[in-house]
């Protein structure tokens, strides 16, 4: 039960529990204590997370139901003050939880300060929301009626949220969830709890009543268990996930046995084309920043470079001093494009998508491969080899056979293969079966709209990387990368409403619709 003091000191060295009621719990006797490292030196404790078991997070559901109506009644430009005070704490406090998330996670911490910035971004979106959230008056086929519909919320939405974007993706839900008039039960990435932690404080602090806002700290399977228990009793009404595909399917399935729609963002295989006509200098720098980037750890990464094959060997040549050239190394320098992988076992898998290239791929950007170690070195390296430090790896000639092609590579490797015809090339970018992002860099219009047409995916960048996505355009995928939910800007707004039609009759007697219609009789035999 709630007994213990108020989160937000953990950062501090404490240990941190979930909150039930919006108070931390203690620590659970026989609970599993997880040890957040930093993986720019993985001698750095960071924070201690004691796992909730799937009782505790279905008690945080039911106290995030049970709150959640009174909640709804505050009214929404109130809601939206709470949000405009939270975009103000997060602001205040933006160096500082920009350095948590480098410290926890090891993105460069330029990248994180633009990740804090994506929090303000959302809430400044949706602050004033709270003074929209329109419905619309609409006019009746009869006299004297009058028809409206209304936004209401959803109830209690479980959040389910990555590490490599600790704060903003969360953010992305937990606004507008909150502004709508839902509580939320989110459940972060436990190696980015010291991040999680830091936001929810904010959050928190903000103003929002107990109980409206639950974190719990759990495992994957005790997550599903608990999220099964809870929507079978009608704890959940919305789930939101950010993940891998795998697990995505699985809450879809599980959501749909409860007629429930999750809002799913998965993961990505982007493809950006570069036609004959590219500035090639841009697309080499797009290509870059979106395939090595947070160390290819975001889900809009470039996954396959499909460049025409007039310009192939030079764009090959370019990308590969480029990322020779480029910096790797401790997260908190300025210059640095990648630091470390966000944490153990995001480096094992890394290492497995390193075991597919193939003895006819050409690797290039790199002196070696895998971890970066002192017998394994990287000129102008610039951190340290006790942190999970990777070569940046440019494969060269994939097929599209190839595992490097059909599948998710989370991590600093980029595939390049060639084509002759624009039609080719569409057909290649979505053959994966992803669908969340995709560019194309060229100087005809004609095949940026081709491309535009021809792509499965939700979001399309012109002239412009895979990732880099501003907080109001609206942001999801399909295919394997989503169920086409999608969030951020008003588009976000369906997922935690739901449309409310009402008809208010003042004529005084029953008038039935469809039937009690007046007719007008046309001339329709009629001809000039
Ligand atoms: C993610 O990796 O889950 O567009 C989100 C981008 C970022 C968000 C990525 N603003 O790359």
């Amino acid at each position: 039960m709630p007994d213990g003091p108020r989160p937000g000191a953990a950062y501090a060295g404490g240990v941190l529990t979930s909150t039930i009621g919006g108070r931390q719990i203690s620590v659970p006797q026989d609970a599993t204590v997880l040890v957040s490292v930093n993986p720019a030196n993985q001698a750095q404790e960071v924070a201690r997370v004691a796992f909730a078991d799937a009782h505790t997070f279905v008690d945080a559901c039911r106290s995030a139901k049970s709150a959640q109506r009174a909640w709804a009644r505050v009214p929404a430009p109130v809601r939206g003050q709470v949000i405009a005070n939270l975009s103000r704490l997060v602001a205040a406090n933006k160096e500082t939880l920009a350095r948590i998330v480098t410290h926890e996670i090891g993105k460069p911490i330029a990248e994180a300060r633009g990740e804090v910035q994506e929090i303000i971004d959302t809430c400044d979106f949706f602050l004033g929301e709270g003074r929209r959230l329109y419905g619309q008056t609409v006019p009746s086929e009869m006299p004297d009626k009058q028809l409206f519909t209304f936004r209401v919320p959803v109830g209690a939405a479980a959040i389910i949220t990555a590490g490599n974007f600790p704060v903003a993706v969360p953010s992305w839900y937990i606004a507008p969830a909150l502004l709508c008039g839902n509580a939320v039960v989110w459940k972060p990435a436990e190696y980015a709890a010291a991040s999680a932690d830091a936001f929810a404080e904010l959050i928190r602090r903000a103003g929002v009543p107990d109980g409206v806002f639950e974190v719990v700290y759990a495992d994957g399977e005790t997550t599903f268990a608990g999220l099964t228990s809870a929507l079978e009793g009608g704890f959940i009404d919305k789930v939101g996930f950010t993940g891998s595909t795998d697990v995505g399917a699985r809450i879809g399935e599980l959501c749909g046995r409860h007629l429930q729609t999750p809002c799913l963002e998965l993961g990505g295989k982007n493809p950006m084309v570069v036609t004959e006509d590219a500035e090639l200098a841009l697309a080499v720098e797009g290509a870059l920043f979106a395939g090595f980037g947070s160390a290819g750890q975001r889900c809009t990464s470039l996954g396959t470079a499909i460049v025409h094959e007039s310009v192939y060997e030079r764009f090959l040549a370019d990308l590969d001093r480029a990322v020779r050239d480029a910096i790797v190394g401790d997260p908190t320098r300025d210059d640095v494009l990648y630091g470390p992988m966000l944490a153990e076992r995001f480096a094992r898998r890394y290492e497995e998508f390193v075991s597919w290239i193939e003895p006819y791929h050409r690797v290039l950007g790199s002196t070696s491969t895998g971890r970066i170690r002192s017998d394994n070195a990287r000129p102008g390296f610039v951190g340290d080899v006790a942190g999970l430090y990777y070569h940046p790896v440019v494969v060269a000639d994939v097929r599209p056979t190839d595992k490097l092609f059909t599948t998710e590579t989370f991590g600093p490797i980029v595939g390049v293969t060639p084509y002759r015809r624009l039609d080719e090339a569409i057909e290649l970018a979505n053959a994966p079966g992803y669908g969340l992002s995709s560019s194309i860099y060229t100087t005809n219009p004609t095949s940026a709209f081709r491309f535009r047409e021809g792509i499965g995916a939700g979001m399309v960048s012109v002239n412009n990387s895979t990732s880099g996505a501003e907080a109001h355009l609206p942001f999801g995928g399909n295919g394997r990368s989503g169920n086409g939910s999608r969030q951020s800007g008003v588009w976000v707004l369906d997922q935690f409403t739901r449309w409310q039609a009402m008809n208010w009759d003042y004529s005084g007697r029953l008038q039935k619709a469809q039937m009690d219609t007046a007719a007008i009789e046309p001339d329709l035999d009629f001809r000039l």
